[in-house]
Protein backbone atom coordinates (compact mmCIF):
# COMPACT_ATOMS: atom_id res chain seq x y z
CA UNK A 1 0.00 0.00 0.00
CA UNK A 2 1.51 3.57 -0.76
CA UNK A 3 -0.39 7.26 -1.05
CA UNK A 4 -0.17 9.34 -3.88
CA UNK A 5 -1.73 13.08 -2.85
CA UNK A 6 -4.47 12.07 -0.03
CA UNK A 7 -5.09 8.74 -1.68
CA UNK A 8 -3.99 5.28 -1.34
CA UNK A 9 -3.37 3.00 -3.43
CA UNK A 10 -4.11 -0.55 -2.86
CA UNK A 11 -2.50 -3.66 -5.14
CA UNK A 12 -4.02 -6.43 -3.91
CA UNK A 13 -7.06 -7.98 -4.14
CA UNK A 14 -7.46 -9.17 -0.97
CA UNK A 15 -6.43 -5.65 0.55
CA UNK A 16 -9.50 -3.85 -1.64
CA UNK A 17 -11.86 -6.50 -0.55
CA UNK A 18 -11.05 -6.22 3.50
CA UNK A 19 -11.49 -2.17 2.74
CA UNK A 20 -14.64 -2.25 0.84
CA UNK A 21 -15.75 -4.87 3.28
CA UNK A 22 -15.01 -2.52 6.16
CA UNK A 23 -16.70 0.34 4.43
CA UNK A 24 -20.34 -2.19 4.28
CA UNK A 25 -19.69 -2.48 7.56
CA UNK A 26 -19.92 0.61 8.90
CA UNK A 27 -22.92 1.06 6.63
CA UNK A 28 -21.40 3.29 4.01
CA UNK A 29 -22.13 2.58 0.16
CA UNK A 30 -19.33 2.07 -2.32
CA UNK A 31 -19.19 3.44 -5.53
CA UNK A 32 -16.35 1.90 -8.54
CA UNK A 33 -14.95 4.26 -11.46
CA UNK A 34 -13.38 1.18 -13.63
CA UNK A 35 -10.23 3.49 -15.91
CA UNK A 36 -7.60 2.57 -17.58
CA UNK A 37 -6.03 5.90 -16.24
CA UNK A 38 -4.18 8.99 -18.54
CA UNK A 39 -7.04 10.46 -16.20
CA UNK A 40 -8.70 13.38 -17.94
CA UNK A 41 -11.90 15.21 -16.99
CA UNK A 42 -14.16 12.66 -18.60
CA UNK A 43 -13.10 10.06 -16.06
CA UNK A 44 -13.48 12.89 -12.99
CA UNK A 45 -17.14 13.54 -14.16
CA UNK A 46 -17.55 9.84 -13.14
CA UNK A 47 -15.27 9.95 -9.94
CA UNK A 48 -17.46 12.89 -9.52
CA UNK A 49 -21.04 11.83 -10.09
CA UNK A 50 -19.68 8.41 -8.15
CA UNK A 51 -18.87 10.45 -4.93
CA UNK A 52 -22.29 12.40 -5.52
CA UNK A 53 -24.13 8.81 -5.40
CA UNK A 54 -22.37 6.76 -2.93
CA UNK A 55 -20.21 7.20 0.51
CA UNK A 56 -16.72 6.23 -0.44
CA UNK A 57 -15.49 5.87 -4.00
CA UNK A 58 -13.01 3.16 -5.39
CA UNK A 59 -11.54 4.36 -8.62
CA UNK A 60 -9.73 1.37 -10.59
CA UNK A 61 -6.43 1.41 -13.00
CA UNK A 62 -5.89 -1.29 -15.41
CA UNK A 63 -4.91 -1.20 -18.42
CA UNK A 64 -6.25 -4.13 -19.85
CA UNK A 65 -4.26 -6.33 -22.16
CA UNK A 66 -7.51 -8.51 -23.62
CA UNK A 67 -9.40 -5.18 -24.86
CA UNK A 68 -6.48 -4.40 -27.40
CA UNK A 69 -6.65 -6.26 -30.39
CA UNK A 70 -3.30 -7.12 -32.12
CA UNK A 71 -1.91 -4.49 -33.53
CA UNK A 72 -3.97 -1.73 -31.20
CA UNK A 73 -2.06 0.94 -29.03
CA UNK A 74 -1.51 -1.32 -25.46
CA UNK A 75 2.05 -0.33 -25.47
CA UNK A 76 1.87 2.88 -26.61
CA UNK A 77 -1.18 3.80 -24.60
CA UNK A 78 -0.38 6.95 -22.17
CA UNK A 79 0.76 5.49 -18.25
CA UNK A 80 1.40 8.09 -15.28
CA UNK A 81 0.03 6.60 -12.25
CA UNK A 82 1.31 9.16 -9.76
CA UNK A 83 -0.26 12.24 -11.92
CA UNK A 84 -3.84 10.00 -12.66
CA UNK A 85 -3.81 8.96 -8.05
CA UNK A 86 -3.57 13.08 -7.75
CA UNK A 87 -6.72 13.75 -10.10
CA UNK A 88 -8.60 11.00 -8.83
CA UNK A 89 -7.91 12.04 -5.05
CA UNK A 90 -8.60 15.88 -5.71
CA UNK A 91 -11.61 14.38 -7.48
CA UNK A 92 -13.45 12.97 -4.35
CA UNK A 93 -11.85 9.38 -4.85
CA UNK A 94 -10.78 7.36 -1.81
CA UNK A 95 -9.40 4.95 -2.79
CA UNK A 96 -7.28 3.70 -6.06
CA UNK A 97 -7.32 0.20 -7.14
CA UNK A 98 -4.44 -0.43 -9.13
CA UNK A 99 -3.82 -4.37 -9.88
CA UNK A 100 -0.75 -5.83 -11.51
CA UNK A 101 -1.54 -7.93 -14.85
CA UNK A 102 -0.13 -11.38 -12.84
CA UNK A 103 -3.03 -9.63 -9.98
CA UNK A 104 -5.69 -9.72 -12.64
CA UNK A 105 -4.83 -12.66 -15.21
CA UNK A 106 -2.42 -14.94 -12.71
CA UNK A 107 -0.88 -17.96 -15.37
CA UNK A 108 -3.32 -20.42 -16.34
CA UNK A 109 -6.38 -17.56 -16.54
CA UNK A 110 -8.61 -19.49 -19.29
CA UNK A 111 -12.00 -17.28 -18.63
CA UNK A 112 -13.49 -15.47 -20.97
CA UNK A 113 -16.85 -13.25 -20.81
CA UNK A 114 -18.76 -12.66 -24.13
CA UNK A 115 -21.85 -10.46 -23.92
CA UNK A 116 -23.57 -11.55 -27.36
CA UNK A 117 -25.75 -9.39 -30.08
CA UNK A 118 -24.81 -6.10 -28.69
CA UNK A 119 -21.22 -6.92 -29.14
CA UNK A 120 -21.52 -7.68 -32.95
CA UNK A 121 -21.95 -4.53 -34.17
CA UNK A 122 -20.65 -0.75 -34.25
CA UNK A 123 -16.90 -0.93 -32.79
CA UNK A 124 -17.53 -4.63 -32.01
CA UNK A 125 -17.37 -5.08 -35.91
CA UNK A 126 -14.06 -3.25 -35.96
CA UNK A 127 -12.24 -4.68 -32.96
CA UNK A 128 -12.06 -8.01 -32.79
CA UNK A 129 -12.20 -9.85 -29.29
CA UNK A 130 -12.11 -6.07 -27.87
CA UNK A 131 -15.77 -6.63 -26.36
CA UNK A 132 -14.92 -9.86 -24.52
CA UNK A 133 -11.66 -8.35 -22.93
CA UNK A 134 -13.69 -5.49 -21.62
CA UNK A 135 -16.83 -7.98 -20.50
CA UNK A 136 -14.41 -10.04 -18.72
CA UNK A 137 -11.99 -7.50 -16.91
CA UNK A 138 -15.15 -5.41 -15.65
CA UNK A 139 -16.74 -9.00 -14.42
CA UNK A 140 -13.42 -9.43 -12.95
CA UNK A 141 -13.18 -6.24 -11.41
CA UNK A 142 -16.97 -6.09 -10.14
CA UNK A 143 -15.84 -9.11 -8.41
CA UNK A 144 -12.89 -8.37 -7.03
CA UNK A 145 -14.13 -5.15 -5.54
CA UNK A 146 -17.76 -5.67 -4.21
CA UNK A 147 -18.62 -2.18 -4.87
CA UNK A 148 -22.58 -1.27 -5.25
CA UNK A 149 -22.60 0.84 -7.99
CA UNK A 150 -20.36 1.30 -10.61
CA UNK A 151 -20.61 4.18 -13.00
CA UNK A 152 -19.55 4.90 -16.56
CA UNK A 153 -19.08 7.17 -19.71
CA UNK A 154 -21.68 7.89 -22.56
CA UNK A 155 -18.80 8.34 -24.36
CA UNK A 156 -18.48 4.68 -24.92
CA UNK A 157 -21.98 3.93 -25.58
CA UNK A 158 -21.95 0.50 -27.21
CA UNK A 159 -19.55 -0.37 -23.95
CA UNK A 160 -22.02 1.13 -21.50
CA UNK A 161 -24.57 -0.53 -22.78
CA UNK A 162 -22.67 -4.28 -23.07
CA UNK A 163 -21.89 -3.43 -19.35
CA UNK A 164 -25.20 -3.10 -18.13
CA UNK A 165 -26.49 -6.33 -19.99
CA UNK A 166 -23.57 -7.83 -18.36
CA UNK A 167 -24.45 -6.73 -14.76
CA UNK A 168 -27.95 -8.14 -15.32
CA UNK A 169 -27.16 -11.02 -17.11
CA UNK A 170 -24.47 -12.63 -14.32
CA UNK A 171 -26.20 -11.47 -11.75
CA UNK A 172 -23.05 -8.90 -9.85
CA UNK A 173 -25.34 -6.87 -7.75
CA UNK A 174 -23.47 -3.60 -9.04
CA UNK A 175 -25.82 -0.73 -10.40
CA UNK A 176 -24.50 0.31 -13.54
CA UNK A 177 -24.89 3.96 -13.89
CA UNK A 178 -24.09 6.57 -17.12
CA UNK A 179 -22.43 10.08 -17.40
CA UNK A 180 -22.76 12.25 -20.10
CA UNK A 181 -19.64 12.62 -22.14
CA UNK A 182 -17.58 15.66 -21.38
CA UNK A 183 -15.84 17.38 -24.05
CA UNK A 184 -13.79 20.44 -24.96
CA UNK A 185 -15.71 23.65 -25.74
CA UNK A 186 -15.40 23.04 -29.55
CA UNK A 187 -17.16 19.59 -29.19
CA UNK A 188 -14.79 17.31 -29.48
CA UNK A 189 -14.96 14.53 -26.53
CA UNK A 190 -12.20 14.43 -24.30
CA UNK A 191 -10.40 11.07 -25.15
CA UNK A 192 -7.20 9.72 -23.82
CA UNK A 193 -6.11 9.23 -27.17
CA UNK A 194 -6.51 12.55 -28.41
CA UNK A 195 -2.91 13.27 -27.52
CA UNK A 196 -1.81 11.17 -30.94
CA UNK A 197 -3.48 13.97 -32.70
CA UNK A 198 -0.94 16.52 -34.63
CA UNK A 199 -2.30 20.28 -34.02
CA UNK A 200 -3.73 20.00 -37.54
CA UNK A 201 -5.65 16.87 -37.07
CA UNK A 202 -7.03 18.26 -33.67
CA UNK A 203 -8.31 21.17 -35.81
CA UNK A 204 -9.98 18.77 -37.46
CA UNK A 205 -11.49 16.42 -34.86
CA UNK A 206 -14.60 18.08 -33.56
CA UNK A 207 -15.90 17.50 -37.44
CA UNK A 208 -17.08 14.13 -35.82
CA UNK A 209 -19.21 15.53 -33.38
CA UNK A 210 -20.43 18.55 -35.76
CA UNK A 211 -21.63 15.67 -38.00
CA UNK A 212 -22.99 13.17 -35.64
CA UNK A 213 -25.13 16.20 -33.96
CA UNK A 214 -26.30 16.96 -38.08
CA UNK A 215 -27.39 13.66 -38.26
CA UNK A 216 -29.08 13.39 -35.57
CA UNK A 217 -30.76 16.69 -35.91
CA UNK A 218 -32.14 14.92 -39.64
CA UNK A 219 -32.65 11.61 -38.39
CA UNK A 220 -34.97 13.51 -35.83
CA UNK A 221 -37.57 14.71 -38.74
CA UNK A 222 -40.59 12.38 -39.09
CA UNK A 223 -40.00 11.96 -42.63
CA UNK A 224 -35.96 11.70 -42.67
CA UNK A 225 -34.50 9.74 -45.04
CA UNK A 226 -31.99 8.22 -42.98
CA UNK A 227 -29.92 6.10 -45.08
CA UNK A 228 -28.65 9.42 -46.70
CA UNK A 229 -28.25 11.85 -43.85
CA UNK A 230 -25.74 8.41 -42.47
CA UNK A 231 -24.04 9.11 -46.43
CA UNK A 232 -23.82 13.00 -46.22
CA UNK A 233 -22.57 12.74 -42.59
CA UNK A 234 -18.97 9.67 -43.62
CA UNK A 235 -18.79 12.71 -46.18
CA UNK A 236 -18.45 15.44 -44.00
CA UNK A 237 -16.51 13.69 -42.05
CA UNK A 238 -13.55 12.16 -44.40
CA UNK A 239 -13.59 15.42 -46.40
CA UNK A 240 -12.71 16.82 -42.75
CA UNK A 241 -9.18 15.15 -43.25
CA UNK A 242 -10.69 11.76 -41.43
CA UNK A 243 -9.31 8.56 -42.97
CA UNK A 244 -11.12 5.38 -42.98
CA UNK A 245 -14.46 6.07 -41.34
CA UNK A 246 -15.05 2.44 -39.51
CA UNK A 247 -19.30 3.36 -39.34
CA UNK A 248 -21.78 5.86 -38.71
CA UNK A 249 -25.12 4.33 -37.41
CA UNK A 250 -28.03 5.65 -36.35
CA UNK A 251 -29.83 2.93 -33.16
CA UNK A 252 -31.63 2.02 -31.14
CA UNK A 253 -30.39 2.87 -27.68
CA UNK A 254 -30.66 -0.67 -26.20
CA UNK A 255 -30.53 -3.09 -28.97
CA UNK A 256 -28.20 -0.93 -30.66
CA UNK A 257 -29.97 -2.28 -34.39
CA UNK A 258 -29.69 0.16 -36.75
CA UNK A 259 -33.56 2.32 -36.95
CA UNK A 260 -35.75 3.88 -38.98
CA UNK A 261 -37.72 6.70 -39.70
CA UNK A 262 -40.03 8.37 -37.79
CA UNK A 263 -38.00 7.60 -34.78
CA UNK A 264 -40.63 7.12 -32.52
CA UNK A 265 -38.76 7.12 -28.83
CA UNK A 266 -35.17 8.39 -27.95
CA UNK A 267 -32.01 6.89 -30.50
CA UNK A 268 -28.80 7.28 -31.01
CA UNK A 269 -25.99 8.37 -33.79
CA UNK A 270 -22.70 6.74 -33.52
CA UNK A 271 -19.60 7.14 -35.47
CA UNK A 272 -15.97 5.92 -35.44
CA UNK A 273 -13.19 7.42 -38.05
CA UNK A 274 -9.66 7.35 -38.04
CA UNK A 275 -7.61 10.63 -37.52
CA UNK A 276 -4.16 10.30 -38.26
CA UNK A 277 -2.90 7.32 -35.63
CA UNK A 278 -5.67 7.71 -33.55
CA UNK A 279 -9.03 6.36 -33.31
CA UNK A 280 -12.12 8.59 -32.70
CA UNK A 281 -15.63 7.20 -31.40
CA UNK A 282 -18.32 9.80 -30.23
CA UNK A 283 -21.92 9.39 -30.31
CA UNK A 284 -25.30 11.87 -29.97
CA UNK A 285 -28.92 11.36 -28.50
CA UNK A 286 -31.67 11.48 -31.35
CA UNK A 287 -34.44 13.12 -29.78
CA UNK A 288 -37.68 12.64 -31.91
CA UNK A 289 -39.66 15.57 -32.50
CA UNK A 290 -43.00 13.97 -33.09
CA UNK A 291 -44.74 12.64 -35.91
P1 LIG B 1 -11.12 4.33 -20.19
O1 LIG B 1 -11.03 4.57 -21.65
O2 LIG B 1 -10.00 4.76 -19.30
O3 LIG B 1 -12.43 5.02 -19.69
C1 LIG B 1 -12.84 4.87 -18.35
C2 LIG B 1 -14.25 5.41 -18.23
O4 LIG B 1 -14.25 6.82 -18.54
C3 LIG B 1 -15.24 4.74 -19.20
O5 LIG B 1 -16.46 4.49 -18.52
C4 LIG B 1 -15.39 5.80 -20.27
O6 LIG B 1 -16.63 5.73 -20.96
C5 LIG B 1 -15.28 7.07 -19.46
N1 LIG B 1 -14.93 8.23 -20.30
C6 LIG B 1 -13.90 8.34 -21.17
N2 LIG B 1 -13.95 9.54 -21.81
C7 LIG B 1 -15.04 10.18 -21.34
C8 LIG B 1 -15.63 11.45 -21.60
N3 LIG B 1 -15.12 12.31 -22.49
N4 LIG B 1 -16.76 11.79 -20.93
C9 LIG B 1 -17.31 10.93 -20.02
N5 LIG B 1 -16.79 9.72 -19.72
C10 LIG B 1 -15.68 9.35 -20.37
O7 LIG B 1 -13.35 2.50 -20.91
C11 LIG B 1 -12.36 2.01 -20.40
O8 LIG B 1 -11.32 2.76 -19.89
C12 LIG B 1 -12.16 0.52 -20.24
O9 LIG B 1 -12.80 -0.13 -21.30
C13 LIG B 1 -12.67 -0.04 -18.89
C14 LIG B 1 -14.18 0.15 -18.72
C15 LIG B 1 -11.92 0.61 -17.73
C16 LIG B 1 -12.37 -1.57 -18.84
O10 LIG B 1 -11.03 -1.82 -19.01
Amino acid sequence: MSASGNIEIVRATGEVRRRVAGWHAEGLSVGLVPTMGAIHEGHLALVRAAAAGSDRVVASLFVNPKQFAPGEDYSAYPRDEGRDAGLIADAGGDLLFAPSGEGVYPDGFSTSVAVQGLTEGLCGAFRPGHFEGVATVVAKLFNMVRADAAWFGEKDFQQLQVIRRLARDLDLGVEVHGVPTVRESDGLALSSRNVYLSAAERMAAPTLNRALLALADRAAEPDADIARAIREAERTIAEAGFGTVDYVAVVDRETLRPVEAPITEEARALAAAWLGKARLIDNVPVVPRGT
